[in-house]
């Protein structure tokens, strides 16, 4: 590949294989499910991208206005010479917003699973930003043990985790990525993450059951993909997204819900799936600043800065080892 502005440490996204017998091993379960994460492929990451910009979906909009009203204070915090550090940098929208900001920053490192996005966004950024050495990952993020080592030496390694993304991971999950963070960044590092609260759970209805159908075509894609990667047979038409906040848990959880009963081939298997029967594809967690504080702190963090909206919907946190 010709590409001579980003060198690329790693590229480990998930290939073929493992897409079907993690696929396998979530629809051979009781409660039938699909690795989150097989959402993004490129089409996928577009509509994703178009879920963004919705009006119905307050995420996007209220973290980027507590990014807007604090950037000072927050380029502060994460100080000179940082290594920046992003996970699921998608579009690599936000970051530009951060970089800025930041006092002369060293490197940018953006780890994403979503490949032909996320070497497109790399070649951009390092484009736009040429003393600013960009160093895309694909990679699954907990495969990720050691990031490249960049030519200026870094002040320190600063973890930014926007849009929160933490809240895909299940709470024990999300306390072994924060140590898994801590091992990446050291003693000195830092985490600058996006954590969504919990709120009337009509407006959570609303931003994962927007009315225009983007979440709902982004959760069926999942479908479209086996078919197009494995060879599937899944007809979309068939299934429904179905969403709902969970509040014993505090999440979101999203499913495809089986309209008849029918059978699926993935791979050798058919697989059976009876009328009204659910694939959970995706949850995510809501979290109260008390409850993500304590779950930050099981996982070696302390919670040195919150920053929220007027409305209290979102935050924005800045989290040391401690
Ligand atoms: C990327 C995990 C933050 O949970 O709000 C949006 C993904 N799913 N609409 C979220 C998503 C359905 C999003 N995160």
């Amino acid at each position: 590949m010709g590409n001579r502005l980003v060198h690329r440490a790693y590229d480990l996204e998930p290939g073929r294989e493992s897409l079907l017998r993690e696929a396998l091993a979530g629809l051979r379960r009781p409660q039938k499910e699909l690795p989150t994460k097989y959402l993004y492929d490129e089409r996928g990451a577009g509509l994703f991208d178009r879920i963004c910009k919705l009006e119905d979906y307050y995420i996007t909009r209220t973290e980027a206005s507590i990014m807007e009203a604090n950037i000072g204070e927050i380029a502060k915090c994460l100080g000179r010479l940082v290594a920046l550090v992003e996970y699921g940098s998608g579009n690599c929208k936000k970051v530009r917003h951060l970089l800025d900001h930041l006092d002369d920053p060293v490197a940018y490192i953006p780890i994403d699973i979503s490949r032909e996005q996320l070497l497109h966004v790399a070649e951009q950024l390092a484009s736009d930003y040429p003393d600013l050495e960009v160093q895309p990952v694909c990679a699954d993020y907990l495969s990720v043990l050691d990031l490249p080592a960049s030519k200026r030496p870094a002040r320190r390694r600063c973890v930014y985790f926007p849009g929160s993304t933490i809240g895909n991971f299940e709470p024990a999950a999300a306390q072994f990525f924060f140590k898994h963070i801590r091992g990446v960044c050291g003693r000195t590092g830092a985490l600058l993450i996006g954590v969504d609260l919990q709120k009337d759970p009509a407006v959570l209805h609303r931003a994962y059951n927007d009315r225009e159908g983007i979440t709902a075509a982004f959760n069926l894609n999942v479908l479209e993909r086996m078919n197009r990667e494995l060879g599937c047979d899944f007809q979309p038409a068939r299934f429904y997204h179905y969403a709902f906040y969970n509040p014993g848990q505090g999440r979101i959880e999203m499913h495809l819900i089986s309209r008849h009963a029918q059978t699926v081939r993935v791979g050798d298997e058919a697989i059976p799936i009876a009328a009204g029967e659910s694939i959970w594809t995706e949850s995510s967690y809501k979290y109260t600043l008390d409850g993500f504080a304590r779950l930050a702190a099981a996982g070696g963090f302390k919670t040195e800065r919150v920053w929220l909206d007027e409305q209290q919907w979102f935050s924005v946190q800045y989290l040391v080892p401690d």
